[in-house]
C-alpha cells in the first residue's frame, strides 16, 4: 500500500517514522510520503487560506495549492491503472471513523490523506477530485481537534495493522473489539488478566484458572455482551442479548401491558397509513384480553418488561400471523424477526402457509416480511396488503 499525506505541518506526522508504519515498511508492505503544502502554494507567502464567501468565523483552505497537490500525486488517468486512489480527508463533518471502514481501507492499493485546517477545505476541491479518485470524507469522532493530522495517523494505524502479513498472528485480529461476531454483533473486548493470579488483594477471576475451556469463553463472551451493553448500547444486538429477552406463551397477567404496548406501535402505523381504520388502535383492554385467551401469543420480555409481541391462529391451511408489535425504543434490531420465527415454528402441522396484513403505507414492515420470506399477495381492502409464504416442511 502507498499512503500519501498532505498537510502543512509535515512534523506532525513524524511518527509514521516510528514503529508501526516503520515495521510496514521493512515488510515491504507500505510506502509512505509526506507532503507540506504550501510547495503547491504559488505567491510569495505560500498562503493557503483565505475568508469564506458568504462571511462567518475563520478561514477556508484555497482550492489552488490542494488542486495542484491532486494533479501531482493523483495524475489524470491514474483510475485508468487498476484501482483508483482513495482520498481520505479527515474532517469532523465526515462519516464516522469505523473498524469496518479500516477494514475496507486496508484493501485498497493508494490511499492519500488530505489533513483540512481551519474551517475547512473549499468545497470544490473535492468535487474535482472525484473524477480522479475515491473521495472519503471521514471524522475520527463527535469533537473538534485544530486539524486532520491526528485523524490521518489515527486511520493510518488502524488501516496498516490490518494490512495482509502485517500481524504475526492474525488471529488476534479476529478476536479484537468491535470484529463482528456471527450474530452481526460487534462487542467490545471481554477484561483480560495476566499474572500474578492475586494483585493487591484483588484477584483474577477463578473461572479463568480452571483450565475449562467451555466456561472461559462462556464467561469472556458474557463480561463482552455486559460491557457492552453498559458503555456501547448502539451496538448491541438484541440478538446477542436473547438469553436476556423471555420468550413465552401470553398470560392473563401480561395483558394490560400487551395492552398499552400495542397502542404505542400502532401510532406509528397510523401515520404511515392516513386514513386506514386500524382495530389495533381502538379495540379496548377486554377486547385484548379476549383475543389473547383465544389465539397463540407470544410475548418477549426484558428485565421485566414487556418489549415485544404476536399473535396468530388458523385460517384455513394458513397460518396468520398479526400484531407484531417491538417497543419503538427497541425496534430496528432484528426483534421482530425473532419473534416471526418464533410464530412461525408454532404453526400448526397441517399449515401449509403463512400469512399476515400490513398497512401499504408501512414500507419498513414490508421490507422487513419480504426479508423474512413474505411476498405480497394482493390488497384485501384498500390501504392493506396481504403477504404470504409457504411453509416448508420436513
Ligand atoms: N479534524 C478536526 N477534527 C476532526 C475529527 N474529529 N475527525 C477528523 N478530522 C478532524
Amino acid at each position: 500500500m502507498r499512503i500519501d499525506v498532505v498537510t502543512i505541518f509535515p512534523d506532525y506526522l513524524a511518527p509514521l517514522e516510528l514503529s508501526l508504519a516503520g515495521k510496514a515498511r521493512d515488510k515491504g508492505l507500505l510506502d509512505v510520503r509526506v507532503h507540506d503544502l504550501r510547495q503547491w502554494a504559488t505567491d510569495r507567502h505560500h498562503t493557503v487560506d483565505d475568508t469564506p464567501y458568504g462571511g462567518g468565523a475563520g478561514m477556508v483552505m484555497k482550492p489552488e495549492p490542494w488542486g495542484a497537490a491532486f494533479d501531482e500525486l493523483i495524475p489524470t488517468g491514474s483510475t485508468d491503472e487498476g484501482t483508483p486512489p482513495t482520498v481520505v480527508v479527515t474532517t469532523p463533518s465526515g462519516v464516522p471513523f469505523t473498524q469496518a471502514l479500516a477494514r475496507e481501507l486496508a484493501g485498497r492499493e493508494r490511499l492519500v490523506f488530505a489533513c483540512g485546517r481551519y474551517e475547512g477545505i473549499d468545497q470544490r476541491v473535492l468535487d474535482d477530485t472525484r473524477g480522479r479518485a475515491e473521495v472519503l470524507e471521514v471524522s475520527i469522532g463527535d469533537y473538534v481537534l485544530n486539524g486532520g493530522e491526528v485523524a490521518a495517523l489515527a486511520i493510518t494505524e488502524a488501516v496498516v495493522r490490518l494490512l495482509p502479513g502485517f500481524m504475526g498472528n492474525p488471529e488476534s485480529l479476529t478476536e479484537e473489539s468491535h470484529t463482528l461476531s456471527d450474530s452481526g454483533s460487534s462487542l467490545l473486548e471481554y477484561p483480560v488478566f495476566t499474572k500474578p493470579a492475586s494483585w493487591r488483594g484483588h484477584d483474577v477471576p477463578p473461572v479463568l484458572l480452571s483450565g475449562d475451556h467451555g466456561a472461559i469463553s462462556a464467561w469472556r463472551r458474557e463480561q463482552a455482551v455486559r460491557r457492552t451493553a453498559e458503555r456501547r448500547p448502539d451496538l448491541v444486538h438484541p440478538a446477542v442479548l436473547l438469553d436476556d429477552v423471555e420468550v413465552r406463551l401470553v398470560r392473563p397477567s401480561d395483558a394490560g401491558e400487551l395492552f398499552t404496548l400495542q397502542r404505542a406501535c400502532w401510532v406509528q402505523e397510523q401515520q404511515d397509513n392516513p386514513g386506514v381504520v386500524i382495530p389495533a388502535l381502538t379495540e379496548s383492554l377486554g377486547d385484548v384480553v379476549a383475543w389473547a385467551a383465544q389465539a397463540t401469543v407470544l410475548v418477549a420480555r426484558s428485565a421485566g418488561r414487556l418489549v415485544g409481541a404476536v399473535r396468530a391462529s388458523p385460517r384455513g391451511d394458513a397460518w396468520d400471523i398479526g400484531r407484531l408489535m417491538v417497543a419503538p425504543d427497541l425496534q430496528g434490531r432484528g426483534l421482530g424477526r425473532m419473534l416471526l420465527e418464533r410464530i412461525e415454528a408454532a404453526a400448526p402441522p397441517e399449515a401449509t402457509s403463512y400469512e399476515l396484513f400490513t398497512g401499504a403505507g408501512s414500507l419498513r414492515n414490508q421490507k422487513m416480511y419480504k426479508k423474512a420470506g413474505y411476498r405480497l399477495a394482493g390488497s384485501p381492502e384498500p390501504g392493506v396488503v396481504r403477504l404470504t409464504k409457504a411453509r416448508i416442511t420436513g
